[in-house]
Protein backbone atom coordinates (compact mmCIF):
# COMPACT_ATOMS: atom_id res chain seq x y z
CA UNK A 1 0.00 0.00 0.00
CA UNK A 2 1.28 3.32 -0.54
CA UNK A 3 1.73 5.90 2.12
CA UNK A 4 -0.94 8.14 1.00
CA UNK A 5 -3.47 5.69 0.98
CA UNK A 6 -2.83 4.52 5.06
CA UNK A 7 -4.12 6.08 8.06
CA UNK A 8 -3.97 5.59 11.61
CA UNK A 9 -7.46 6.14 11.81
CA UNK A 10 -8.31 3.36 9.76
CA UNK A 11 -8.40 0.84 12.30
CA UNK A 12 -10.79 2.86 14.65
CA UNK A 13 -9.98 4.31 17.62
CA UNK A 14 -10.52 4.21 21.41
CA UNK A 15 -10.03 6.01 24.54
CA UNK A 16 -7.13 7.10 26.66
CA UNK A 17 -9.28 8.66 29.35
CA UNK A 18 -11.16 11.52 28.30
CA UNK A 19 -8.92 11.43 25.27
CA UNK A 20 -9.98 9.75 21.84
CA UNK A 21 -6.82 8.28 20.15
CA UNK A 22 -6.11 6.31 16.82
CA UNK A 23 -5.81 2.67 17.64
CA UNK A 24 -2.62 2.26 16.01
CA UNK A 25 0.32 4.80 17.44
CA UNK A 26 3.92 4.40 17.70
CA UNK A 27 6.73 3.45 20.17
CA UNK A 28 9.08 6.07 20.43
CA UNK A 29 11.63 3.14 21.54
CA UNK A 30 13.15 2.73 18.10
CA UNK A 31 13.81 5.63 17.38
CA UNK A 32 17.25 5.81 19.08
CA UNK A 33 18.58 2.68 17.59
CA UNK A 34 17.54 -0.70 15.82
CA UNK A 35 18.06 -2.36 19.19
CA UNK A 36 16.94 -0.87 22.06
CA UNK A 37 18.88 1.13 24.49
CA UNK A 38 22.85 1.27 24.16
CA UNK A 39 23.37 -1.46 21.65
CA UNK A 40 24.02 -1.30 18.05
CA UNK A 41 24.11 1.90 16.01
CA UNK A 42 22.22 5.25 16.60
CA UNK A 43 19.57 5.54 14.00
CA UNK A 44 20.32 8.70 11.78
CA UNK A 45 18.80 11.54 13.31
CA UNK A 46 16.66 13.28 10.25
CA UNK A 47 15.11 9.77 9.41
CA UNK A 48 13.99 9.64 13.67
CA UNK A 49 12.56 12.85 13.48
CA UNK A 50 11.13 12.14 9.76
CA UNK A 51 9.66 9.35 10.98
CA UNK A 52 8.09 11.05 13.83
CA UNK A 53 6.58 13.92 11.44
CA UNK A 54 5.47 11.46 8.81
CA UNK A 55 3.48 9.37 11.93
CA UNK A 56 1.75 12.68 12.93
CA UNK A 57 0.64 13.72 9.42
CA UNK A 58 -0.65 10.21 8.80
CA UNK A 59 -3.05 10.27 11.96
CA UNK A 60 -1.01 8.88 14.71
CA UNK A 61 -2.10 10.66 17.90
CA UNK A 62 -0.78 8.38 20.63
CA UNK A 63 2.89 8.06 20.69
CA UNK A 64 4.56 6.03 23.67
CA UNK A 65 8.08 7.49 24.79
CA UNK A 66 10.33 7.22 28.06
CA UNK A 67 13.08 9.42 29.45
CA UNK A 68 14.95 6.13 29.57
CA UNK A 69 14.73 5.69 26.31
CA UNK A 70 17.77 6.63 24.89
CA UNK A 71 20.96 5.67 23.34
CA UNK A 72 24.42 6.81 22.79
CA UNK A 73 23.48 9.57 21.17
CA UNK A 74 19.70 9.86 20.79
CA UNK A 75 16.80 10.62 23.68
CA UNK A 76 13.38 9.47 21.93
CA UNK A 77 12.01 12.36 24.29
CA UNK A 78 14.49 15.16 22.65
CA UNK A 79 13.77 13.70 19.22
CA UNK A 80 9.77 14.15 19.91
CA UNK A 81 10.15 17.53 20.82
CA UNK A 82 12.35 18.61 17.96
CA UNK A 83 10.30 16.47 15.68
CA UNK A 84 6.38 17.48 16.86
CA UNK A 85 6.56 20.77 18.94
CA UNK A 86 4.60 23.43 18.89
CA UNK A 87 2.41 19.47 19.35
CA UNK A 88 -1.00 19.52 18.06
CA UNK A 89 -4.27 19.55 20.20
CA UNK A 90 -4.65 16.00 19.51
CA UNK A 91 -1.71 13.99 20.09
CA UNK A 92 -1.31 11.91 23.03
CA UNK A 93 2.24 11.34 24.28
CA UNK A 94 2.37 8.71 27.14
CA UNK A 95 5.43 8.01 28.88
CA UNK A 96 6.30 5.96 31.82
CA UNK A 97 7.99 6.10 35.26
CA UNK A 98 10.09 3.44 37.79
CA UNK A 99 12.77 2.40 36.00
CA UNK A 100 16.24 4.26 36.59
CA UNK A 101 19.16 4.54 33.96
CA UNK A 102 22.15 6.77 34.78
CA UNK A 103 23.70 8.94 32.37
CA UNK A 104 26.02 6.58 31.03
CA UNK A 105 23.05 4.00 30.35
CA UNK A 106 23.58 1.92 33.04
CA UNK A 107 20.27 0.23 34.67
CA UNK A 108 19.71 1.20 38.80
CA UNK A 109 17.18 0.26 41.39
CA UNK A 110 13.92 1.06 40.47
CA UNK A 111 12.68 4.53 41.14
CA UNK A 112 11.10 4.88 45.08
CA UNK A 113 8.21 6.69 45.59
CA UNK A 114 9.29 10.00 46.47
CA UNK A 115 11.64 9.47 43.13
CA UNK A 116 8.47 9.85 40.94
CA UNK A 117 8.33 13.18 40.89
CA UNK A 118 12.06 13.74 39.49
CA UNK A 119 11.10 11.35 36.21
CA UNK A 120 7.83 12.94 35.97
CA UNK A 121 9.39 16.60 35.91
CA UNK A 122 12.37 15.09 33.39
CA UNK A 123 9.87 13.65 31.13
CA UNK A 124 8.19 17.20 31.61
CA UNK A 125 11.38 18.99 30.63
CA UNK A 126 12.69 16.86 27.56
CA UNK A 127 9.05 16.72 25.70
CA UNK A 128 8.81 20.65 26.35
CA UNK A 129 5.61 20.68 28.35
CA UNK A 130 3.91 21.65 31.33
CA UNK A 131 1.70 18.83 31.54
CA UNK A 132 1.96 14.92 30.69
CA UNK A 133 -1.33 13.51 28.78
CA UNK A 134 -0.19 10.02 30.49
CA UNK A 135 1.97 8.88 32.61
CA UNK A 136 2.42 4.72 33.14
CA UNK A 137 3.94 3.44 35.76
CA UNK A 138 6.17 0.66 34.72
CA UNK A 139 6.37 -2.05 38.06
CA UNK A 140 9.28 -3.60 38.70
CA UNK A 141 8.59 -6.64 40.23
CA UNK A 142 7.38 -4.96 43.07
CA UNK A 143 4.58 -7.01 44.43
CA UNK A 144 2.80 -3.95 46.09
CA UNK A 145 2.49 -0.30 44.29
CA UNK A 146 0.27 1.55 46.59
CA UNK A 147 2.65 4.20 47.16
CA UNK A 148 4.17 4.33 44.24
CA UNK A 149 0.92 4.35 42.59
CA UNK A 150 0.10 7.07 45.47
CA UNK A 151 3.05 9.20 44.48
CA UNK A 152 2.10 9.92 41.35
CA UNK A 153 -1.58 10.05 41.98
CA UNK A 154 -0.42 13.40 43.67
CA UNK A 155 1.00 14.56 40.68
CA UNK A 156 -2.21 14.22 39.16
CA UNK A 157 -4.30 15.98 41.98
CA UNK A 158 -1.70 18.60 41.26
CA UNK A 159 -2.12 18.61 37.68
CA UNK A 160 1.55 17.50 36.27
CA UNK A 161 -0.12 14.55 34.86
CA UNK A 162 -3.58 14.15 32.70
CA UNK A 163 -4.23 10.51 33.40
CA UNK A 164 -2.02 7.34 34.60
CA UNK A 165 -2.04 4.04 33.71
CA UNK A 166 0.42 1.19 34.91
CA UNK A 167 2.83 -1.94 32.78
CA UNK A 168 4.30 -4.91 33.60
CA UNK A 169 1.48 -5.16 35.66
CA UNK A 170 -0.80 -7.67 37.14
CA UNK A 171 -4.82 -8.55 37.78
CA UNK A 172 -3.84 -7.40 41.77
CA UNK A 173 -1.56 -4.22 40.41
CA UNK A 174 -5.05 -2.89 38.44
CA UNK A 175 -7.44 -3.53 41.41
CA UNK A 176 -4.65 -1.95 44.13
CA UNK A 177 -4.04 1.03 41.52
CA UNK A 178 -7.96 1.44 41.13
CA UNK A 179 -8.88 1.61 44.62
CA UNK A 180 -6.37 4.54 44.31
CA UNK A 181 -6.73 6.92 40.89
CA UNK A 182 -8.46 5.59 38.02
CA UNK A 183 -6.42 3.92 35.60
CA UNK A 184 -7.11 4.73 31.82
CA UNK A 185 -4.57 2.50 30.61
CA UNK A 186 -2.41 -1.58 30.99
CA UNK A 187 1.00 -1.31 28.92
CA UNK A 188 1.99 -5.23 29.74
CA UNK A 189 3.87 -7.43 27.26
CA UNK A 190 1.53 -9.74 24.82
CA UNK A 191 1.49 -10.85 21.25
CA UNK A 192 0.62 -14.03 19.26
CA UNK A 193 3.10 -16.05 20.97
CA UNK A 194 3.18 -14.05 24.57
CA UNK A 195 -0.16 -15.08 25.48
CA UNK A 196 0.19 -14.81 29.17
CA UNK A 197 -1.68 -11.79 29.54
CA UNK A 198 -4.41 -12.84 27.98
CA UNK A 199 -6.49 -12.38 32.21
CA UNK A 200 -5.19 -8.69 31.38
CA UNK A 201 -6.88 -8.21 28.14
CA UNK A 202 -10.12 -9.62 29.65
CA UNK A 203 -9.69 -7.50 32.62
CA UNK A 204 -9.39 -4.11 30.75
CA UNK A 205 -12.39 -4.85 28.06
CA UNK A 206 -14.35 -5.86 31.73
CA UNK A 207 -13.27 -1.82 33.00
CA UNK A 208 -13.25 -0.41 29.58
CA UNK A 209 -9.87 0.96 30.04
CA UNK A 210 -7.37 0.42 27.05
CA UNK A 211 -4.99 -2.65 26.85
CA UNK A 212 -1.60 -1.33 25.13
CA UNK A 213 0.60 -4.27 24.35
CA UNK A 214 4.07 -4.17 23.79
CA UNK A 215 6.46 -6.75 21.61
CA UNK A 216 4.02 -7.50 19.54
CA UNK A 217 6.33 -7.89 16.83
CA UNK A 218 9.63 -8.38 18.29
CA UNK A 219 7.94 -11.08 20.23
CA UNK A 220 10.96 -13.22 21.79
CA UNK A 221 13.09 -10.90 20.53
CA UNK A 222 12.09 -8.72 22.85
CA UNK A 223 14.72 -5.40 23.55
CA UNK A 224 16.96 -6.70 20.67
CA UNK A 225 14.16 -6.45 17.49
CA UNK A 226 12.22 -8.97 15.46
CA UNK A 227 14.38 -11.01 12.86
CA UNK A 228 13.98 -14.18 14.08
CA UNK A 229 12.49 -16.85 12.38
CA UNK A 230 9.17 -16.49 11.94
CA UNK A 231 6.00 -19.29 13.02
CA UNK A 232 4.66 -21.02 9.99
CA UNK A 233 0.93 -20.03 10.69
CA UNK A 234 2.28 -16.48 10.36
CA UNK A 235 3.95 -17.04 7.49
CA UNK A 236 1.12 -18.42 5.65
CA UNK A 237 -1.35 -15.80 6.63
CA UNK A 238 1.18 -13.12 5.58
CA UNK A 239 1.54 -14.81 2.20
CA UNK A 240 -1.79 -15.59 1.22
CA UNK A 241 -2.50 -11.70 1.57
CA UNK A 242 1.24 -10.57 0.15
CA UNK A 243 2.17 -8.74 3.39
CA UNK A 244 4.80 -8.97 5.91
CA UNK A 245 4.71 -11.21 9.07
CA UNK A 246 4.91 -7.93 11.09
CA UNK A 247 1.59 -7.45 9.63
CA UNK A 248 -0.23 -10.12 10.85
CA UNK A 249 1.04 -9.64 14.20
CA UNK A 250 -0.09 -6.16 14.12
CA UNK A 251 -3.22 -7.04 12.79
CA UNK A 252 -3.28 -10.33 15.30
CA UNK A 253 -3.48 -8.15 18.14
CA UNK A 254 -6.07 -5.49 17.00
CA UNK A 255 -8.87 -8.11 16.30
CA UNK A 256 -8.34 -8.63 20.27
CA UNK A 257 -10.73 -6.23 20.99
CA UNK A 258 -11.71 -2.69 20.36
CA UNK A 259 -9.96 -1.27 23.59
CA UNK A 260 -6.64 -2.69 21.97
CA UNK A 261 -4.05 -0.40 21.34
CA UNK A 262 -0.86 -1.00 19.57
CA UNK A 263 2.27 0.97 19.88
CA UNK A 264 4.82 -0.66 16.99
CA UNK A 265 8.01 0.44 17.48
CA UNK A 266 10.05 1.28 14.58
CA UNK A 267 12.34 4.18 12.90
CA UNK A 268 12.02 3.07 9.77
CA UNK A 269 9.75 5.17 7.44
CA UNK A 270 8.57 1.94 5.14
CA UNK A 271 7.76 -0.09 8.26
CA UNK A 272 5.48 2.93 9.74
CA UNK A 273 3.95 2.86 6.58
CA UNK A 274 3.35 -0.97 6.51
CA UNK A 275 2.33 -1.11 10.15
CA UNK A 276 -0.71 1.35 9.38
CA UNK A 277 -1.84 -0.44 6.54
CA UNK A 278 -1.93 -3.46 9.31
CA UNK A 279 -4.95 -1.76 10.66
CA UNK A 280 -6.73 -2.23 7.53
CA UNK A 281 -6.67 -5.96 7.35
CA UNK A 282 -9.63 -8.30 7.90
CA UNK A 283 -8.43 -11.61 9.38
CA UNK A 284 -10.53 -14.33 8.83
CA UNK A 285 -12.50 -16.64 11.68
CA UNK A 286 -10.25 -19.61 10.23
CA UNK A 287 -6.58 -17.66 9.79
CA UNK A 288 -7.58 -16.42 13.39
CA UNK A 289 -7.96 -20.05 14.61
CA UNK A 290 -4.95 -20.81 12.34
CA UNK A 291 -2.99 -17.45 14.42
CA UNK A 292 -3.85 -18.40 17.87
CA UNK A 293 -3.09 -22.06 17.82
CA UNK A 294 0.70 -20.65 18.20
CA UNK A 295 -0.07 -19.22 21.69
CA UNK A 296 -2.70 -22.59 22.46
CA UNK A 297 -0.79 -25.54 20.79
CA UNK A 298 -3.07 -28.46 20.79
CA UNK A 299 -1.79 -30.97 23.89
N1 LIG B 1 6.18 -0.93 29.15
C1 LIG B 1 7.25 -1.61 28.84
O1 LIG B 1 7.88 -2.26 29.67
C2 LIG B 1 7.72 -1.61 27.41
C3 LIG B 1 8.72 -2.50 27.02
C4 LIG B 1 9.13 -2.50 25.71
C5 LIG B 1 8.57 -1.62 24.80
N2 LIG B 1 7.62 -0.73 25.21
C6 LIG B 1 6.99 0.21 24.24
O2 LIG B 1 6.35 -0.58 23.26
C7 LIG B 1 6.79 -0.18 21.96
C8 LIG B 1 6.78 -1.40 21.07
O3 LIG B 1 7.76 -2.31 21.49
P1 LIG B 1 9.08 -2.56 20.63
O4 LIG B 1 9.42 -1.35 19.85
O5 LIG B 1 10.09 -3.08 21.55
O6 LIG B 1 8.71 -3.81 19.77
P2 LIG B 1 7.73 -4.09 18.55
O7 LIG B 1 6.92 -2.94 18.15
O8 LIG B 1 7.09 -5.34 18.89
O9 LIG B 1 8.81 -4.39 17.41
C9 LIG B 1 9.81 -3.47 17.08
C10 LIG B 1 10.83 -4.20 16.26
O10 LIG B 1 10.24 -4.66 15.05
C11 LIG B 1 10.79 -3.96 13.92
N3 LIG B 1 9.65 -3.56 13.09
C12 LIG B 1 8.69 -2.64 13.35
N4 LIG B 1 7.81 -2.58 12.35
C13 LIG B 1 8.21 -3.50 11.44
C14 LIG B 1 7.70 -3.91 10.18
N5 LIG B 1 6.58 -3.37 9.65
N6 LIG B 1 8.37 -4.87 9.48
C15 LIG B 1 9.50 -5.43 10.00
N7 LIG B 1 10.03 -5.08 11.19
C16 LIG B 1 9.38 -4.12 11.91
C17 LIG B 1 11.56 -2.80 14.50
O11 LIG B 1 12.69 -2.50 13.72
P3 LIG B 1 12.72 -1.14 12.83
O12 LIG B 1 12.88 -0.01 13.77
O13 LIG B 1 13.90 -1.35 11.98
O14 LIG B 1 11.43 -1.08 12.08
C18 LIG B 1 12.00 -3.34 15.85
O15 LIG B 1 13.12 -4.19 15.73
C19 LIG B 1 8.19 0.39 22.20
O16 LIG B 1 8.63 1.20 21.13
C20 LIG B 1 7.98 1.11 23.50
O17 LIG B 1 7.40 2.39 23.26
C21 LIG B 1 7.18 -0.74 26.49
Amino acid sequence: MTSDKVSAGDAGAWFLGDFRVNRIGLGAMRLTGRAAFHEGTPRDRSQAIGVLRRAVELGVNHIDTAAFYFSSLRSANELINTALTPYRDDLVIATKVGPVRDASGEWAAPARPEQLRGQVEENLRQLGRDHLDLVNLRIMGQAAISEHFGALAELRDAGLVRHLGISNASLDHLAEAQAIAPVVCVQNRYGIDARGGEQMLHACATHDIAFVPYFAIAGDGRESGAGRSEHEQVLNVAHAHGISPAQVRLAWVLHQGRHVLAIPGTGNPDHLIDNLAAGTLQLSEEELGLLDSIGHPAV
